[in-house]
């Protein structure tokens, strides 16, 4: 079984968010089953790129409506993400630092892709399945299948998966005409509310779409940004797979980017040992409850309900409880968070930006992390949070309905609460605050998340059964 990954992210080349850790991930334990699956990027002009050792193994040119122009393709030499990774680089659309943002994002993931057929219809062995990741591959299977200039490649399976539906790519008609040789009559394949719309073109043209957890699978007929009559009718090509976190890199016993390494049976020691670090790091006493949020600052995420959340917190219980804050995100709730820092210094602090290793020292050392997201497809950082003894404070949502079980439930180890809005984020830290004062519970929590198994074995093993089970469409 041969498979090729597409997508716009993938660790530690490229990543913004979740997508990046499952296209980093995913692959490497594909290839541990047996599978070979190869990632293809696009190129970006970033600290991996630079670091690493890449060859040219394709160069040819691409027509995209009026721009003609010559690209790459580069493979890694050195095997080092455990798959092979190639990019595509193109002068002046690929060749740049950032992934996403730029006025010519339409133009980028469509040469990303024309380029990557090119390529594609010069393979000697073709590849069982193309598997697109998000709207920026989603294009591939609308092309393959309705372009005469691809039609060698018609025969090959192709897989979407969704991680996140709010975002589909919409580009205007008038860009139609970068498109090469489509049938244009099988137009209504690419449209999706008087646009072309990549994440909907993919999902009625591919073999079969998977969504990254079951219950965003069912939410989505009914919550996506307008595609919800497309998921409906096309309910019988989805399938739900839960995401993995990758466990070489996730692992409190080896973790290089925390201070103190920890297994289940020294987490008691370990997670104070980190507590008290990143505690001093942010100017906050370690003997409360530390409540830590990671993410990106957006409404998606319920970011925007954490000032007035944690000002509540923060009046209710002066001085008995801390929280942290790492994200970077819409500038309104930048700012909203950052202004709280004069007013909550004794037990708040904030680092707005990116920091994947800050990440992780705060994993380990925080007591508990909150996730008050209005949509979550999967979420990972449950999962880490998980695998570092650190009590998920979740929504009930998508992912994270599916990987935590509150603990007023039988073997629960986490707290779930229901509606996205302010007085739920308090009235579940509240339960958080609680909990804490018993040090047996905060235990017997901690070694129940750390025995839970969220590697990527087991989901590696599910997307092979559906390539498997793509043969016989
Ligand atoms: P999403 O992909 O929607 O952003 P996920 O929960 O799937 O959400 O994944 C988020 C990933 O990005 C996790 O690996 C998380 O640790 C990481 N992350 C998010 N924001 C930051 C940040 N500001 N600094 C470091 N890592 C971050
Ligand atoms: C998306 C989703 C997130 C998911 C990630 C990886 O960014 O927002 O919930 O975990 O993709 O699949």
């Amino acid at each position: 079984m041969n498979v090729i990954h597409l997508s716009a992210e993938c660790y530690p080349v490229a990543k913004v968010g979740g997508l990046g850790d499952v296209v980093g991930a995913l692959p490497k334990y594909q290839q541990a089953a047996g599978v070979s699956a190869i990632v293809v990027l696009p190129y970006y002009d970033r600290k991996f790129v630079k670091e690493n050792d890449f060859e040219v193994i394709f160069e040819s040119n691409i027509v995209m409506g009026p721009f003609i122009g010559p690209f790459q393709v580069l493979r890694e030499t050195t095997n080092k993400l455990g798959f092979p990774l190639h990019l595509i680089k193109i002068p002046g659309l690929l060749d740049r630092p950032e992934i996403y943002c730029y006025p010519d994002e339409s133009e980028q993931f469509l040469a990303y892709q024309i380029a990557f057929l090119e390529w594609l219809k010069n393979f000697e062995v073709l590849p069982d399945v193309i598997h697109s990741h998000d709207h920026h591959a989603g294009l591939i299977p609308f092309l393959i299948y309705h372009s005469s200039r691809y039609k060698s490649l018609s025969q090959i399976a192709t897989v979407l998966t969704i991680h996140n539906g709010q975002y589909q790519g919409w580009i205007g008609w008038e860009k139609l005409n970068l498109l090469p040789d489509i049938d244009v009559w099988e137009g209504k394949l690419l449209e999706w509310g008087d646009c072309i719309n990549p994440l909907a073109s993919a999902v009625k043209c591919c073999w079969k779409y998977t969504t990254v957890s079951p219950s965003y699978l069912e939410e989505l007929s009914t919550n996506s940004n307008g595609l919800e009559k497309l998921f409906i009718a096309e309910a019988a090509k989805g399938v739900g797979i839960i995401n993995g976190i990758d466990t070489d890199i996730w692992n409190p016993e080896t973790d290089p980017m925390i201070s103190a390494n920890y297994t289940i049976e020294t987490a008691t020691e370990g997670k104070a040992a980190n507590k008290k670090l990143i505690c001093q790091e942010f100017f906050l006493e370690d003997d409360k409850p530390l409540v830590a949020f990671i993410g990106r600052l957006v409404g998606e995420k319920g970011a925007d309900l954490l000032p007035e959340a944690i000002t509540k917190l923060l009046l209710k219980y002066k001085n008995k409880v801390n929280i942290l804050i790492l994200g970077s995100g819409e500038k309104e709730i930048e700012e909203g968070l950052a202004n709280l820092t004069s007013t909550f210094k004794e037990n708040y602090n904030v680092f707005i930006g990116y920091h994947e290793a800050l990440s992780h020292r705060i994993y380990a050392g925080a007591d508990f992390l909150i996730m008050p997201s209005r949509v979550e497809p999967c979420g990972l950082n449950q999962l880490y949070s998980l695998r570092y003894g650190t009590v998920p404070i979740v929504r009930s949502t998508g992912g994270l309905k599916d990987t935590v079980v509150d603990i007023t439930e039988e073997n629960g180890y986490g707290i779930r609460f229901e509606e996205a809005d302010v007085d739920s984020i308090v009235a579940a830290v509240s339960r958080a605050v609680e909990i804490y004062k018993n040090t047996t519970q905060m235990q017997l929590l901690r070694s129940r998340m750390m025995s839970l198994n969220y590697s990527w074995h087991q989901s590696a093993a599910q997307y092979i059964n559906l390539y498997n089970n793509l043969k016989s469409l």
